[in-house]
C-alpha cells in the first residue's frame, strides 16, 4: 500500500513523530525485557573475540556510527576506527586480522559503503551491518545482519533511521560489553532498563514542538548557524548542523563545544545564533563554559538541555528547549529530537520543499 502523510503535512514530520513507535519496535528485537538481558538476534560469531572495530558509513548514518564510538569504547573497551566511506575506501585502511567491519545504512544501497564493504570482505574482515532495508544489498552481504525496524522513511533527511540505527548500536555496545566482561549482571540489567525507557523519553521530547515551532522565526533569518555539543553529544551537534543545511539550506557548522576556541568562535557575534546540546552530567560544566565564551561575544545562544541544566544555565539565553532527564546513554537519541523539530520548523518558515531538498537525493548509488 502506498504510504500516506496522514495529518502531518510533511513525510519528515511524520517520521519525526513516529520515533517513540519505531524505537520501541527496533529494542524490542534487541532486548528481552523480561529477563533483563541483552540478545543480539542472528548472532552467529563469537563477539568477544573481537578486539578492534572498524566502522564506515555515510551522511547521517555516519554520525550515528560517531556515537557508536563512544559507547563501544566507554562500555566495552573496544577501540573504534571509523571514516566516511568515500575517505575509507580509498586511504589503504590497515585491518586488523580477524576483524568486525560494522556498515552503518538506512538504504544498504549506498554506492561508496556498499564498495567499502566489499573492501573489507576480500581483506578477511567480517562484516555487520546496521541497516532499514532488509532486501538490500548491504544486508545481502553481511555475515552478522543488523536490521533496525524504523520502516519505510521517504523524507530525503533522515530521522527515524537514525534513532533506530542508534537504538540498535546502544544494544550492539552493552551486548558487546557483557561479553568482554566488562559489566556485571546488575550493570547490565541497569543499561537495559535505561535503553527501555528511550521510547518515553522521545515522547517527552516530541512534546516541544510547538514551542519549537514557535521559535523557528529566531532562526530562519540567521545566515550561520552554530551547533555544539561534547562526548557522545558531540555528533548529535554534527547532525544537528547537517539537518539545518539539507532542508533551510542555512549554512551550519556543528563542532565539539570544547573545541569551538580554536576558530569558529571568530565567528560568533549576533547574528550567527549558536545551538548547544548539553544534558546536565559529567560534560556539563565543560559545555556550559564553552557556551558563556559564546555569551562574552555578543552570541545568541538556544541551549537544550534537562531542567536541571536549564535552572543552572538558561538564564539570558535567546531560546531554551527543555528535554528530560536522561541517563548519558540514550542522551543523543532524545536530543535527536529537538534538532529534527528545529530544522523541520526553520526550513516550513522558509518555505523550502521539506521532503525533497534540492540537489539531494534519499540513496546515493554513485560513487
Ligand atoms: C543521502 C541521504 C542521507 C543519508 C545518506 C546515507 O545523503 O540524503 O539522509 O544519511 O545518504 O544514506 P544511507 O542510506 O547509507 O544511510
Amino acid at each position: 500500500a502506498a504510504i500516506e502523510k496522514g495529518n502531518y503535512r510533511h513525510f519528515m514530520l511524520k517520521e519525526i513523530f513516529e520515533q517513540p513507535t519505531v524505537v520501541a519496535q527496533t529494542l524490542r528485537s534487541y532486548l528481552r525485557p523480561l529477563e533483563q538481558q541483552v540478545a543480539l538476534p542472528q548472532i552467529d560469531f563469537d563477539i568477544s573475540g573481537v578486539d578492534r572495530v572498524t566502522i564506515v558509513a555515510c551522511g547521517t548514518s555516519y554520525y550515528a556510527g560517531m556515537v557508536a564510538k563512544y559507547w563501544f569504547e566507554q562500555f566495552a573497551r573496544v577501540p573504534v576506527d571509523i571514516d566516511f566511506a568515500s575517505e575509507f575506501r580509498y586511504r589503504q585502511p590497515v585491518l586488523p586480522e580477524g576483524g568486525l567491519a560494522l556498515f552503518i545504512s538506512q538504504s544498504g544501497e549506498t554506492a561508496d559503503t556498499l564498495a567499502a564493504l566489499r573492501h573489507c570482505k576480500a581483506e578477511g574482515q567480517t562484516i555487520a551491518v546496521v541497516v532499514n532495508v532488509p532486501t538490500s544489498s548491504m544486508a545481502r552481504e553481511a555475515d552478522l545482519l543488523l536490521p533496525t525496524h524504523a520502516g519505510p522513511e521517504i523524507g530525503v533527511a533522515s530521522t527515524k533511521a537514525f534513532t533506530c540505527q542508534l537504538a540498535v548500536l546502544a544494544a550492539l555496545a552493552a551486548h558487546f560489553a557483557v561479553k568482554k566482561g566488562r559489566l556485571s549482571p546488575a550493570e547490565e540489567a541497569e543499561i537495559v532498563a535505561h535503553l527501555l525507557e528511550a521510547p518515553a523519553c522521545l515522547n517527552a521530547a516530541l512534546a516541544h514542538d510547538e514551542e519549537i515551532a514557535a521559535m523557528a522565526h529566531l532562526i530562519a533569518p540567521a545566515r550561520d548557524v552554530l551547533y555544539l555539543g561534547r562526548g557522545p553529544d558531540f555528533p548529535l551537534a554534527l547532525e544537528g548542523a547537517l539537518k539545518l543545511k539539507e532542508i533551510s539550506y542555512i549554512h551550519a557548522e556543528g563542532y565539539a563545544a570544547g573545541e569551538m576556541k580554536h576558530g569558529p568562535i571568530a565567528l560568533i557575534d549576533e547574528a550567527v545564533p549558536v545551538i548547544v546540546l548539553a544534558p546536565s552530567g559529567p560534560l556539563f560544566e565543560k559545555t556550559v563554559s564553552n557556551m558563556q565564551e559564546v555569551r562574552a561575544r555578543g552570541g545568541k545562544i538556544v541551549l537544550i538541555s534537562d531542567a536541571e541544566g536549564l535552572e543552572e544555565a538558561g538564564e539570558g539565553c535567546l531560546a531554551t528547549i527543555e528535554m528530560p532527564s536522561v541517563h548519558p546513554l540514550i542522551a543523543p537519541l532524545v536530543y535527536a529530537v529537538p534538532v529534527q523539530l528545529l530544522a523541520y520548523h526553520v526550513a516550513v518558515a522558509k518555505g523550502t520543499d521539506v521532503d525533497q531538498p534540492r540537489n539531494l537525493a534519499k540513496s546515493v548509488t554513485v560513487e
